[in-house]
């Protein structure tokens, strides 16, 4: 699973940022398979929850920027997903991650992608800005 053509939006910034996501999480998938020490997934975990923050800033701030009237449910969506990642990060100290967890995770993105984020684009394209 990753970023197929149907989860791009044209914006060459966000679509970037979504690759280096699932590459991210290509790689968790990799080191939770591969039954890498606990430190190995903790720090791949680290980093998606990182690079996640930081793409969420990016969006948030180009919402705001247009005035996008769901901006708060988009920012709930995000805030809920980050909850979630620092949570599995903490347990990962101290129980393996599964397989499951980060393959709903995959599942989440594509989701939040091909429709919260679709639509956020969507909805920009026909304001003036970005004409
Ligand atoms: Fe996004
Ligand atoms: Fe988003």
């Amino acid at each position: 699973m990753g970023l197929t053509a149907e989860l791009l939006t044209g914006i060459q910034e966000i679509d970037e940022q979504h690759e280096t996501l699932f590459e991210i999480l290509d790689k968790l998938q990799g080191v939770v398979k591969g039954g890498d020490n606990w430190s190995v997934v903790y720090f791949a975990l680290n980093e998606l929850s990182h690079f996640a923050r930081t793409h969420f800033v990016v969006e948030e701030a180009l919402m705001r920027l247009h005035g996008y009237p769901e901006l708060e449910q988009h920012i709930a969506e995000h805030r809920a997903f980050s909850a979630h990642l620092a949570q599995l990060e903490e347990q990962a100290v101290r129980q393996d991650v599964s397989l499951t967890i980060i393959q709903l995770i995959q599942r989440w993105l594509v989701e939040h992608i091909g429709v919260s984020d679709k639509s956020y684009v969507a909805c920009l394209r026909t304001m003036p800005v970005l004409r």
